[in-house]
């Protein structure tokens, strides 16, 4: 158990809360935020909440060079008793440490970060939007704070905790989207930081994504680096496909992100007796499943996006649309036990959810 008291400075200028009817993702922000240190010698300390506030840095601190961040995101909700409810916090903090480790940056204590993070949530509870499809989105992140412009591992970092109330991530809501599945560039490859959560590796999917929105798609499904042939992941969400019955998705490898939802997903499904296969997916095969009749559904699932159907998918030109363009019955059984456990709606057979106050 981390010893360190968090020292709390509460704000006097309390924010007016947003429209909740009118909340998109990630644009507004609580009344506080959680911060850490970290210098050499002295490791991680001096965890404070203190109101949100901009943070000053030195224009050559190294955060703003070479790229070695990492961050996290999970969400809150709010319970009919009025309990604030996090889903599974300690798998995104051991996936803050795996991605810290990747980007050569010093362990952080969990237990304080979970401490961390419960307190500023049960500080700014009242951020909680409770309106459908809405919740309390939670940032952690990590940036080297040293001033220095040799390319080296940072000797000083700040980790920080900002608190978002949200909508949903796409304009859609949680009908369907539809995903371009890029050919040309690249997120990822065997060896380099695509299974950690780390900037570089969404500051690489800009330019896909932007030529896939001119022509009409929400995302950009990624395949392999190397043949650019294997199904990867849609970069804000991992992918699953009802076919013939059977629910696939990529088996997790270097460059995937393994996702909280799709542990959860994977699941609740084998509770729920679906057969779930975790496999390497060919994008051609994809294809001639479909012309076979065999694809029933396609969904992403992330934490931002909860379960998000896919309407329709193009490659190569070609475009396939799925269920109709619909949702379909896997999805939306999906969303609706995973959004019910989240809020404490629905049995929570899995003891996922953690009570912050
Ligand atoms: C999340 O689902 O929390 C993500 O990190 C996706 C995205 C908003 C970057």
């Amino acid at each position: 158990m981390n010893e360190q008291t968090i020292e709390i400075n509460l704000t006097t200028n309390k924010k007016e809360k947003p429209n909740p009817e009118q909340l998109s993702f990630g644009k507004v922000f609580s009344d506080h935020m959680f911060t850490l240190n970290y210098s050499e010698g002295k490791g991680w300390h001096d965890p404070k909440i203190i109101p949100y506030q901009p943070i000053s840095l030195d224009p050559a601190a190294m955060v703003f060079h070479y790229g070695q961040t990492v961050f996290e995101g999970l969400k809150a909700y709010l319970s009919e008793e009025g309990k604030a409810l996090l889903f599974r916090p300690t798998k995104n903090v051991e996936r803050l440490n795996q991605s810290n480790q990747r980007l050569c940056i010093p362990h952080i204590d969990e237990e304080l970060v979970l401490a961390g993070l419960k307190k500023l949530v049960e500080i700014d509870k009242e951020w909680i939007p409770t309106a459908p499809g809405t919740s309390l989105y939670i940032r952690p992140f990590i940036i080297p704070t040293e001033a220095y412009l040799g390319v080296a591992p940072s000797q000083h970092y700040q980790f920080i905790i900002i608190l978002s109330p949200v909508g949903s991530y796409y304009k859609e809501g949680i009908n369907p989207v539809k995903i371009h599945v890029e050919n040309q560039y690249v997120r990822a490859v065997s060896g380099g930081t695509g299974k950690a959560k780390t900037g570089g590796n969404y500051a690489a999917s800009l330019k896909a994504q932007e030529v896939a929105s001119t022509k009409g798609f929400s995302q950009v499904l990624w395949l392999d680096g190397v043949e650019k042939k294997y199904i990867e992941e849609v970069g804000s969400m991992n992918i699953f496909f009802k076919v013939n019955g059977e629910v696939i998705t990529p088996a997790l490898n270097e460059s995937i992100l393994e996702g909280v939802t799709r542990n959860s997903v994977i699941q609740l499904l084998k509770y729920w007796e679906v057969p779930v296969v975790e496999k390497k997916i060919a994008i051609e095969e994809l294809f001639e499943w479909y012309s076979n009749g065999l694809v029933e559904e396609v969904f992403g699932t992330g934490t931002a996006a909860v379960i998000s159907p896919v309407g329709e998918l193009s490659w190569h030109g070609e475009n396939i649309v799925i269920n109709n363009g619909e949702t379909g019955p896997i999805a939306k059984k999906l969303y609706d036990t995973l959004t019910g456990i989240q809020k404490g709606a629905e049995p929570d057979y899995f003891e996922w959810t953690v009570t912050v106050d």
